[in-house]
């Protein structure tokens, strides 16, 4: 086994696994999910769980999730993690860790209700076997949530400033070998990266300016050309417009106001709209319930 490579389950079965693992190249993009069969508000750790402590109605977010997954799952491959009694906040799999290729970091969670997920999600990367790069214990980094990939730069974005730590951008940037941007968020409403920012292919990028510094908004506006550039404003951003998963030339998001809807139509995007209500009563929508795997899961796992 690499000495560079950090395990977090036993090695006799990892070493199982190599024996197995057909080669890197047939890896898929695919996005991984997580059933919502636990989820609830139980605790707060962001301000839109304030007052909704036991207000989620699962079997509203079963439904939305589930016409989530369906309408993703028309457009590609879906792998799935096992949800978990007790992890309510599992579902948000945008914070399992950043996986590149057969590269992956796993998340170290700020929020201590969430440090729990970290076993799970290193066990699945492991399983799918993926290098999982060590993180070093003091540095707090909550995955694709503050982490996105620019599909059309050589640049991975990066949040910090809520939940990862200034440093988490250094440490990705050594691990992946690709340059990473760091990215000041200031509005405690948008505490991850993906709440307000959301890079596209072909260069575009949805995002909300507000939610950044302005050091933070000078450098977006230095890398992606104004026309590129499409602003929400607060309306749009607070329905977590900006939280979006683009599929084969959608864009799958929780609301759309009119003026955004043109704006994406105009881009060359069809803007697909997949109310999640009770997700965001978790301070969650479409793309924190995704986490891209690009080029990536070995074997798409049957639900269950
Ligand atoms: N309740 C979850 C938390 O605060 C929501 C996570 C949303 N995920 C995301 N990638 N933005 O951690």
């Amino acid at each position: 086994m690499d000495a560079d490579v950090a395990m977090c389950g036993d090695t006799t079965r990892a070493r199982v696994r190599d024996a197995a693992a057909p080669p890197s190249a047939q890896r898929r993009d695919a996005l991984l999910m997580c059933a919502p069969d636990y989820f609830g508000v139980d605790y707060i750790i962001n301000p839109w769980m304030e007052n909704q402590v036991g207000r989620a109605t699962l079997s509203r977010a079963r439904a939305q999730w589930e016409n989530l997954r369906s309408k993703l799952a028309a457009h590609g491959d879906i792998a799935f993690v096992a949800p978990t009694p007790g992890l309510p906040d599992m579902v948000f799999t945008a914070n399992a860790g950043l996986a590149i290729g057969d590269k992956a970091v796993v998340s170290r969670f700020h929020a201590r209700e969430r440090r729990p997920e970290e076993r799970l999600f290193c066990d699945w990367f492991e399983t799918q076997g993926y290098a999982i790069a060590p993180w070093p214990e003091n540095v707090p980094f909550e995955g694709a949530g503050d982490a996105l990939v620019d599909p059309a730069r050589d640049i991975v974005w990066c949040g910090h400033g809520w939940r990862s730590g200034a440093e988490a951008p250094k440490h990705l940037e050594r691990i992946f070998a690709r340059r990473t941007i760091a990215l000041k968020l200031v509005d405690p409403r948008f505490y991850h990266l993906d709440t307000c920012f959301c890079p596209l292919s072909g260069g575009w990028l949805i995002y909300y300016p507000a939610a950044f510094d302005i050091a933070s908004q000078e450098a977006i506006r230095a890398i992606v050309p104004v026309e590129k550039r499409i602003e929400v404003g607060e309306k749009d951003a607070l329905a977590f417009a900006c939280n979006a998963i683009e599929r084969a030339g959608r864009i799958f998001l929780n609301a759309c106001s009119d003026e955004l809807r043109a704006r994406l139509t105009d881009s060359g995007f069809t803007p697909v709209v997949t109310p999640l209500s009770e997700f965001m009563k978790a301070g969650g929508a479409a793309k924190c319930l995704t986490l891209r795997l690009p080029g990536a899961a070995r074997q798409v796992m049957p639900r269950g």
